[in-house]
């Protein structure tokens, strides 16, 4: 892996010559680039989400969440797990859980070793909706279960319409079982709706400028005759050291 800059793609919906703030990818794009892999590492990439934790963090208590997070930089051009550590947003990023160094549980050794998942960081990296630079950045890596019943929605962004506080964000889903909903939702700077798409099929993704635009995330519901639905989400986000640094 190169660590010098890289310049984006061309991006299909841009209209006035400049790349759109978002990417769209279905899920075969994201199979092709993981055919080195077997079926047995992808299963077993895909199972991890069964053992996530309950996101404590979760204002009144809120236990449809769960997750793991885990971070990495690059060194000499590979890929590097930091030691496990906090997540921080600041407060005027995330209103409702920002402002608290939130230590959720790490990445468990076999997800953080898999080549799954070291390539499915590659596969964003080279595919960026605008420039970026490994060799000063880092990458946030998170696993997301949303549960869904008939009682309690889920809410996959609890906080609405909001930016991560990253420069980009992918968001691929990983599981979708039993659920209605969750339709992802990108806005422009003056929050107005520029695109939406509902991920269906595992692996199926979207990449966004997390400066250029906001998103949301709308409520899942279990569907008609079972008790929960189910999403599945791996987030990676892609920020400069710097910023980490600084907001830590
Ligand atoms: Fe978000």
């Amino acid at each position: 892996m190169t660590t010098e800059a890289i310049r984006p793609q061309n991006t299909p919906g841009a209209s006035d010559g400049t790349s759109a703030p978002y990417r769209y990818f279905p899920a075969a794009a994201l199979k092709q680039n993981l055919a080195a892999h077997s079926e047995e590492q992808l299963k077993l990439f895909l199972e991890s989400w069964e053992d996530l934790p309950v996101d404590s963090y979760m204002k009144d208590g809120a236990d449809y969440r769960r997750r793991r997070y885990g971070s990495f930089h690059w060194a000499a051009g590979e890929l590097v797990a930091d030691p496990a550590g906090v997540f921080h947003q600041t407060k005027e990023v995330n209103s409702l859980h920002g402002g608290v160094d939130r230590a959720f549980p790490p990445l468990s050794d076999s997800v953080l070793e898999s080549g799954v998942l070291d390539s499915l960081i590659h596969f964003f990296m080279a595919r960026l909706p605008g420039e970026f630079d490994p060799a000063t950045s880092g990458v946030g890596v998170h696993q997301i279960r949303i549960t869904a019943t008939h009682d309690a929605d889920g809410l996959p962004a609890p906080e609405g319409i909001h930016e991560d506080g990253h420069h980009f964000v992918a968001q691929a889903l990983m599981r979708r079982i039993d659920v209605d909903g969750g339709e992802s939702q990108i806005f422009d700077r003056n929050r107005r709706p520029i695109y939406h798409t509902t991920l269906l099929e595992a692996f199926e993704s979207i990449v966004i400028d997390d400066r250029r635009v906001f998103h949301g995330v709308s409520a899942i519901r279990p569907v008609t005759g079972v008790r929960q639905g189910i999403r599945d989400m791996l987030l990676i986000d892609y920020f400069p050291l710097q910023d980490r640094h600084a907001d830590a």
